[in-house]
């Protein structure tokens, strides 16, 4: 659908533009580590939209939590090879939508994701600038390859978004 193009043309653009992307990067960190701080537990940290890991302050993650779980459709091997340097950094590639499969067929089934949540040991998560990103590539895809109208798209767009708020409850 494009996601590994858009993959590598993000990890081109942080290069290119490091300069520019690092107040960014820190000011991520810095939030997940403020939420840690808060949590009265540190078992696990589920992170979605992990992708680069460049904004995710891995070492200081891995020595806090038991269990670090890191979750994109698609990992780099740049991202592979910075998370194979800690035993209990776990890298998932998953939708987390669970609906890509058949909006890829053009059909506009937005299910409600299941996986991680009957998981009781998850004591954050964090969705890492990746939420208002979900639908960007699959109404895109809707639109182009299945004619789907904007306001259709739109739909399925809203959609997507508000059923990955159930795991910030
Ligand atoms: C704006 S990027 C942020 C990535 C990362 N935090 C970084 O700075 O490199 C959004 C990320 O969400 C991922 N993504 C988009 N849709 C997804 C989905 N349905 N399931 C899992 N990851 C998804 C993309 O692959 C991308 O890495």
């Amino acid at each position: 659908m494009g996601f590994l193009k858009e993959s590598i043309a993000m990890s081109a653009r942080a290069k290119r533009c490091h300069k520019q992307w690092a107040a960014h990067y820190t000011q991520c960190q810095q939030a997940i580590l403020k939420a840690a701080i808060n949590c009265p537990e540190h078992r696990t940290i589920l992170i979605f939209g992990a992708g680069s890991l460049n904004d995710v302050p891995l070492a200081i993650l891995a020595n806090q939590f038991k269990k670090v779980i890191l979750v994109d459709l698609i990992f780099l091997k740049s991202a592979k090879q910075k998370a194979a340097k800690f035993d209990n950094v776990e890298l998932v590639e998953h939708d987390i939508t669970e609906s890509l499969d058949d909006i890829k067929q053009g059909k506009p089934n937005v299910q409600i994701p299941s996986r991680w949540l009957d998981c009781d040991d998850i004591d954050l998560v964090v969705s890492l600038n990746l939420i208002t990103q979900l639908p960007l590539i699959p109404v895109r895809w809707l639109i182009k390859k299945h004619k789907f109208s904007e306001e259709q798209g739109d739909v399925v767009g809203k959609q997507l978004i508000a059923v990955l708020t159930r795991f910030f409850r």
